[in-house]
């Protein structure tokens, strides 16, 4: 088994009723980004995401598509697959509910759960949200226009009476707020800890795990026609992909408990109450973290489909290209935070900090070694205080970047990175190695130096939000596969003079503004 210390992070598994959208690939972009960091740092890594195929809603959009659902859940399974390599997502692995092995895991899980003494029989009459899977007691909700009644998600309810089993959940609070308590980052951020606290301390009904009015589900063992409530199936994900229920099988010792469990803010209650309180009951150890991010709208308006307004990711990469989305979503809202998706702040964004800001100083910097160092890194001559000063910084960098990751703040953990681009900025600015050729040609050569070694340990500091455009850059300073990690960042790796330097190309091509009505551009 590996040496390294392990990291296991999971994104939610998303619902095959619909295709992906910018949500989805969101969520999951931000667990790419921390599992390529953890990587990088030196982190034996697993990166889970998958799709949560069973339940009504997914039932009744197969039935609308008129194919059996299976046959819709492979189909629509399969574009959350291409969304992952559009978006470069280097999961290790992607989870199907339907699988075999994902059934023998949830099914066991029921057994301990069953012979701990925490399921009962009995009967469900309340109401239900096909939309959100939830049910909902009738404090929770309220009238809509047409006299409907509506959970808090927006989300119809209708009248459910059926035989069900139970999860002692009522059972579970006094343990939910100690461990609230005693473990405060278990939810993050901390408004989102206090929703769930607050609700939890209300009190706590048990929760209804079977549905018996359709089929399409992992049955429950040992009882006909029931089959499990979908997010009890859909939550044991994260213990099968590691191998669950052999836990003395390498993933399982390796990997749980999970380190971050990478959520919407919509899906919290499930996540920071019922998963805690099912793996207390099951006496299985507990996750790190459940991390709940914001919503997007677009434009100023909450994304739907019956506004028509969904952004769909896969146009978007087209549209402006894979290292830009990548870069926006993650950099432009505080993540945690809800944020609004608008074409003019991600082409400034993306303007100002990539083609304007690193890509600039890489085609200045590579442009001027190319025609006056003969295409190669050249020997520094005595460094003066200002080049210590941004060598220094950068060689520090990774500090305060790896507190801001751990702390799943990705916006600081940029701007961090962002700020010493700035300050290089400043520096070629102020120390002008294109009039040093003919007045200080041996300065120049010191000043150039200094560039490409900022260049070199930015790009590597990149890698996990720009994947692509970070390879392109350390191609261009000749940095091989092997020194391409963060033990590579310092002042002990620093560029070798003499490596050859490629002309550089276009890195951060400059996007265009979009024309709206009333823009005079
Ligand atoms: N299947 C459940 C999750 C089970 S996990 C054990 C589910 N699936 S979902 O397809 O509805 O995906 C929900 C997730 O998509 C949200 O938690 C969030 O991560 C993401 N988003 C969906 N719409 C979103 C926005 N408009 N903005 C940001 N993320 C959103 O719930």
């Amino acid at each position: 088994m590996s040496e390294r210390p392990a990291f296991y992070i999971t994104t939610p598994i998303y619902y095959v009723n619909d295709v992906p959208h910018i949500g989805h690939a969101y969520t999951t972009l931000a667990c790419d980004v921390l599992a390529r960091f953890k990587r990088l740092d030196g982190y034996d890594v697993m990166f889970l995401t998958g799709t949560d195929e069973h339940g009504q809603k997914v039932e009744k959009s197969a039935e609308k598509a008129g194919v059996p659902p299976q046959e819709f859940c492979d189909r629509v399974s399969a574009r959350f697959g291409e969304l992952a390599e559009a978006m470069d997502f280097s999961n290790d692995q992607f989870i199907r509910t339907t699988e075999t092995r994902h059934r023998v895991s949830v099914q066991h899980l029921w057994k301990v759960l069953e012979d701990k003494g925490f399921i009962y029989e009995d009967s469900y009459a309340g109401w239900y949200s096909v939309r959100d899977e939830a049910f909902y007691s009738e404090d929770e909700l309220s009238d809509g226009e047409g006299g409907e009644k509506l959970a808090p998600s927006g989300a119809t309810v209708e009248w459910v009476e059926e035989p069900s089993y139970f999860f002692r959940l009522s059972a579970m609070q006094d343990k939910l707020l100690a461990l609230y308590e005693d473990q405060p980052e278990f939810v993050k951020p901390k408004s989102r800890l206090n929703e769930v606290r607050s609700f939890v301390s209300g009190g706590l009904q048990d929760l209804s795990i079977s549905r018996t009015s359709f089929s399409w589900g992992v049955p429950v063992p040992g009882a006909d026609g029931h089959i499990m409530y979908v997010w009890i199936d859909a939550l044991a994900n994260y213990l099968t992909a590691v191998g669950y229920p052999d836990e003395g099988s390498d993933a399982y010792s390796a990997f749980w408990p999970a380190d971050v469990h990478m959520i919407g803010k919509d899906i919290l209650r499930f996540h920071a109450v019922y998963w805690p309180a099912f793996l207390l009951a099951a006496d299985l150890p507990l996750p790190d973290r459940v991390f709940a991010h914001g919503w997007w709208t677009n434009e100023g308006q909450k994304i739907s489909k019956s506004l028509g307004n969904v952004i769909d990711p896969f146009e978007l990469i087209e549209s402006y290209g894979l290292d830009a989305v990548r870069f926006y979503l993650l950099r432009e809202v505080p993540f945690g935070n809800d944020g609004d998706f608008s074409r003019t702040s991600f082409v400034q964004r993306c303007n100002a900090d990539l083609a304007n800001g690193i890509g600039n100083l890489n085609n200045r910097t590579l442009g001027l070694i190319v025609k006056n160092c003969n295409g190669a890194v050249p020997k520094p001559n005595d460094f003066t205080k200002e080049d210590n000063e941004l060598l220094s910084s950068i060689d520090n960098l990774i500090e305060d970047v790896r507190a801001h990751m751990d702390n799943q703040a990705f916006h600081k953990a940029f701007e961090t990175i962002w700020q010493q681009a700035s300050a290089a900025d400043s520096y070629i600015s102020v120390q002008e190695p294109w009039k040093l050729k003919k007045t200080d040609p041996e300065r120049m050569i010191t000043v150039l130096y200094v560039l490409a070694e900022v260049i070199r340990q930015l790009a590597i500091l990149i890698q996990p939000i720009m994947p692509d455009a970070a390879d392109k850059l350390l191609n261009g300073l000749g940095i091989g596969d092997q020194e391409r990690s963060y033990e590579y960042l310092g002042a002990d790796y620093r560029l070798k003079p003499g490596t050859t330097i490629s002309k550089p190309g276009v890195i951060f091509p400059r996007l265009e503004m979009p024309v709206t009505e009333g823009t005079s551009e």
